[in-house]
């Protein structure tokens, strides 16, 4: 007997009405558009706006609009894991919230960190679960509200991050021509010093000090993410297309994680792409760390095929680095326009 594979059956997105312009940007900041555009990519982002707003009701109008589009209740759901930095409180975890939030608190639901590979990561994870045959509806979110981690004060991060959620349904298959084929997921935790959140853990418990300081906010060293991310993106993409015997020309999708346009580039072209073969839109949300891959596949859906072969891949905090192998599972033929 053949071993079950999982398959995206459907996917999900939300991202808040709020628009934050690189014009605006320009009026909390000292930068301008065009640096913005010409370093990263990015015109505008999406921004959570609204009084006990968190990143859990952000991952549940992305279900809700998944098990829409599938004319499925929440309770149909057997597990869900969720992928966040920003999650709503420290514990419980975000999936728990989510759950039950959506009406079905009694199903298993847990929360994966690993930043922006994170979703990459979740979906993984997910995958081992449906292979065991015991999980038939695995919902994956990735959500974050980054602006809850966002200091406006400072130029080199405030520009590139966005808030946004998407979610996939993962579901078993006997088909080995559709469904979840390969993934490689990377770590090397020495990367923490250029990318992290100094203080709130338990290394730095929050004090009058530490908010004084402004050490609750994303801190970056732009340069050395920069080349960790165009290095190691570009080399688990490479990876995966060789140990499943792929070129360029096999592939209709890159699925990249929205952190800057010039590294999505760089990995294309490593990978024999051509730009037409690329979802980006980085342009209009900038970087939702967990939710850049699952946000693309909602706003293209549209455009794939059953049988379409795709490479998802993302680098991110960590660091963490991650490539999935999977051949779509469906025909969308319904159109839908993301925000
Ligand atoms: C953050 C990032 C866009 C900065 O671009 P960069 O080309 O590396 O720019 P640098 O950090 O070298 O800074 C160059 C100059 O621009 C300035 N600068 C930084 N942010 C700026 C802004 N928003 N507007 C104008 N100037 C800015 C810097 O202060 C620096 O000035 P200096 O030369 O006088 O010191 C880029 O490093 C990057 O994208 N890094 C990876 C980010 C990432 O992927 N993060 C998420 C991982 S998932």
């Amino acid at each position: 007997m053949s071993k079950k594979r999982a398959a995206i059956t459907g996917v999900g997105g939300y991202v808040p009405d709020y628009i934050l312009t690189n014009a605006e940007l320009e009026r909390m900041v000292d930068t301008t558009d065009a640096w913005i555009q010409s370093r990263t990519g990015i015109k505008e982002r999406r921004i959570l706006k609204g009084e006990g707003l968190a990143t859990s009701d952000m991952g549940v109008a992305a279900v809700q609009c998944l098990l829409n589009s599938k004319n499925l209740q929440p309770t149909d759901i057997d597990l869900l894991i969720c992928a966040t930095v920003t999650p709503d409180m420290t514990f419980p975890a975000t999936a728990n919230i989510i759950a039950d939030k959506l009406g079905c608190a009694q199903i298993p639901s847990f929360d994966i960190a690993a930043a922006c590979s994170g979703f990459l990561y979740a979906l993984s994870t997910a995958t081992a679960f449906v292979e065991t045959g015991n999980y038939r509806r695995v919902v994956v979110v990735g959500a974050d509200k980054m602006s809850s981690i966002v200091d406006y004060e400072d130029r080199a991060t405030c520009i590139i991050f966005g808030d946004g959620a998407g979610a996939v349904l993962l579901e078993p298959t006997n088909d080995n021509h559709i469904g979840i084929a390969d993934t490689i997921l990377r770590s090397d935790g020495s990367g923490r010093v250029y990318l992290h959140q100094k203080a709130g853990g338990s290394l730095k418990p929050p004090t009058y000090a530490t908010v004084a300081a402004r050490e609750h906010y994303v801190f970056q060293d732009g340069q050395p993410v920069f080349k960790f991310a165009v290095k190691n993106m570009a080399d688990i993409a490479e990876e995966i297309m060789q140990r499943n015997h792929l070129t360029g020309n096999d592939i209709a999708w890159l699925v990249p994680h929205q952190a800057n346009k010039r590294i999505i580039d760089a990995t294309a072209r490593r990978m024999g792409l051509s730009d037409e073969k690329v979802m980006l839109n980085i342009q209009k949300f900038g970087n939702t760390t967990a939710a850049t891959i699952p946000l693309c596949l909602w706003e293209w859906e549209q455009h794939l095929h059953k049988h379409d072969n795709i490479i998802l891949t993302a680098f991110g905090g960590g660091f963490t680095w991650a490539a999935v192998y999977l051949k779509w599972a469906y025909e969308s033929n319904h159109l839908k326009t993301a925000g």
